[in-house]
């Protein structure tokens, strides 16, 4: 059967994992890491990094790494979020032609699915390392609260990094996939999953036959791990300024390793009660003088620091559990997901919360992938029987007269649905309705997500009143959007996609896919070469160690001599393919190396 791996995009780490037979396992990366950081830079070659090599570099090359795409994934230049990464993030944020973000690295720009695709790409080549076979499918895990337009672009993402995305996933819900699969229990749960820049919360009831409802999901798409790095980093900042009179955020250096130092304190201070943050040559002030960073900062210092961002999801919690109608006290098994879930103050709001020691046994970093393995299996083996049935996180809705938001399917609804409404024309002879179709809990359709517009035209003249369009508004598995509209005397039917209003035009998303294939290719191919490097200079090694024995061993012979002469000159021929970067060749003279290797041994066992 064919292979389909499943992929955990994280914001800050990812994960491929497989499921092959009934056990789901993580596939490690080359170094031997279970988890890969989502991270991708452009070098001053023009050359791609991503993951561990990208975020060893970060530091020298702050402008030029991108980290935390997840946050901008399908967002639109002038929200909320995009402003707000604009003035923190050391690389440079600039607007696209949909009114979407594109990164700007080097000499060229970047969408940002772009960029989420060389991270799904390094998955795959990850995988297909491992396995040693291609692959082509997978099922790839979203935030749950992940609206229409980010779903989107997570799969436009896949198309470019040359997956066919069988089906998108929520995280929450992979993560009790993970843990409940095979394990033939009865149970209501609920899934806290606080990662490295999204927070999601899903209330879940796990039957013994396999069967895996959701019943509510909230959340919030920008917060996380970042959000508690940045408040150390503010609080570093701020002291410095007052100490030397001197604002780090000038210098883009000096923030990314502020950054790093954040992150690893926060990390230090889930196992111990202080830490020291140590900066030398933080910055310079004037000719011959750095200044350096030093401060200790204890666990509740962090705490204090970070309290209403805990806060705020434990209101999301309580918020929930109303929305599925249960109280507290009925869910029997609190599971925690995502690397923020170490942090001890968050350990204990939620025990508090739900008045339970959480469940220990799930790895808060690979049960995702894990999940998404195991749905990836259930969808390619129809013998198995499992059922997963998700809500969609907001209420799709249209706007009416006056501004107003009206529902079409409200939040928390199971997927796939769908629901018809019926539009009348407003005027006489109208020929064209416009419907613009959102995402959202607020009254006020501008508050909400625009996921598009379409325009229902070609209406028959009638009178104000008499024109009846039905409009049905669909969502998939997948938790995508899609509308199709019908006149319902003529029966004249018209299918729209939503597209996304920031997002990529198909042309673009072609274009993309075929470039992100040439580097693959060209990547493949560079690697076979380093191999073919490698492999040359270890016979040439060698047979150099054995030429002067040969030499002298073969001395008046003149059979030898030339035997001699072939040697040397097909070691110059594979140094010459080497410079020149000449693979085939570079083959070719590893065998001739390899029969001389072989001759030489031949004439040194003899002595
Ligand atoms: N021991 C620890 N203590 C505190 N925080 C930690 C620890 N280990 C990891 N983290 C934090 O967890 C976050 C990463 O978690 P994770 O890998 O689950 O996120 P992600 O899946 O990439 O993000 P998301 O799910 O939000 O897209 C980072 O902010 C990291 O600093
Ligand atoms: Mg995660």
């Amino acid at each position: 059967m064919e292979k389909v791996i499943g992929i955990d995009l994280g914001t800050t780490n990812s994960c491929v994992a497989i499921a092959e037979g009934d056990s789901p396992t993580v596939i490690p990366n080359r170094g031997g890491y279970k988890t890969t950081p989502s991270m991708v830079a452009v070098t001053e070659a023009g050359k791609r990094l991503v993951g561990h090599i990208a975020k060893r570099q970060a530091i020298t090359n702050a402008e030029n790494t991108v980290y935390a795409a997840k946050r901008l994934i399908g967002r639109k230049w002038n929200s909320p979020p995009s402003m707000a990464a604009k003035e923190t993030v050391p690389y440079s944020i600039v607007s696209g032609p949909h009114d979407d973000v594109r990164l700007a690295l080097r000499d060229r720009t970047y969408s940002v699915p772009e960029i989420s695709a060389m991270i799904l790409q390094e998955m795959k080549i990850i995988a297909e390392d491992y396995l040693g076979d291609d692959v082509t499918k997978a099922v790839i895990t979203v935030p749950a609260y992940f609206n229409d337009n980010q779903r989107q672009a997570t799969r436009d993402a896949g198309t470019i990094a040359g997956l066919e995305v069988i089906r998108i996933i929520n995280e929450p819900t992979a993560a009790a996939l993970a843990y409940g699969f095979g394990k033939k229990i009865d149970r209501l749960v609920a899934v806290y999953d606080l990662g490295g820049g999204t927070f999601d919360i899903s209330v879940l009831e796990i039957g013994a036959n396999e069967v895996f409802r959701v019943i509510s999901t909230a959340g919030d798409t920008f917060l996380g791990g970042e959000d508690f790095d940045a408040r150390i980093m503010d609080w570093l900042i701020q002291g410095f300024k007052e100490e030397h009179g001197i604002d780090l955020r000038s210098d883009r250096m000096a923030l990314q390793r502020l950054k790093d130092a954040a992150e690893k304190a926060k990390m230090d201070l889930s196992s111990q009660l202080e830490t020291e943050i140590n900066l030398p040559f933080i910055i310079s002030a004037g000719q011959n003088e750095a200044l350096h960073l030093q401060r200790s900062l204890r666990r509740e210092t962090l705490e204090d620091l970070c309290e209403d961002l805990v806060q705020r999801t434990i209101d999301i919690c309580g918020a929930t559990i109303q929305e599925a109608g249960l109280s507290k006290s009925e869910i029997e098994d609190v599971i925690l997901v995502g690397g923020m879930t170490r942090m001890a103050a968050v350990q204990r709001r939620v025990a508090e919360f739900f008045n339970r020691e959480p469940c220990k046994g799930v790895h808060p970093d690979e049960v995702v992938a894990l999940g998404a393995a195991i749905q990836a299996m259930a969808l390619m083996d129809q013998t198995k029987d499992m059922l997963l049935l998700d809500v969609t996180p907001h209420t799709l809705g249209i706007m009416v007269v006056g501004g107003y938001f009206e529902e079409v399917i409200p939040q928390n609804s199971t997927v796939p649905t769908s629901r018809s409404k019926i539009f009348t024309t407003v005027r006489d002879n109208q020929t064209a309705v416009k419907i613009l179709v959102l995402q959202g809990e607020s009254k006020r359709a501008e508050e909400n997500e625009l996921l598009g517009e379409f325009i229902m035209s070609g209406l028959r003249r009638a009178p104000k009143g008499q024109v009846e369009i039905e409009v049905t508004f669909e969502i998939n598995a997948d938790g995508i959007v899609s509308v199709s509209a019908k006149d319902l005397e003529t029966g004249l039917k018209q299918s729209i996609t939503v597209t996304a209003s920031s997002g990529l035009t198909e042309d673009e998303i072609r274009n993309m896919a075929a470039e992100s294939q040439d580097f693959l290719i060209e990547r493949r191919a560079s690697e076979e070469f380093e191999k073919a490097r490698q492999e040359a200079e270890r016979i040439i090694r060698e047979i150099d160690r054995m030429f002067a024995e040969v030499e002298h061993m073969v001395q008046g012979s003149e059979f030898g001599q030339e035997a001699l002469a072939k040697a040397r000159s097909i070691i110059e021929k594979a140094r010459q393919a080497i410079a020149e970067r000449h693979l085939e060749q570079l083959t070719t003279a590893i065998d001739t190396l390899k029969r001389t290797q072989k001759m030489f041994k031949g004439v040194l066992s003899r002595s």
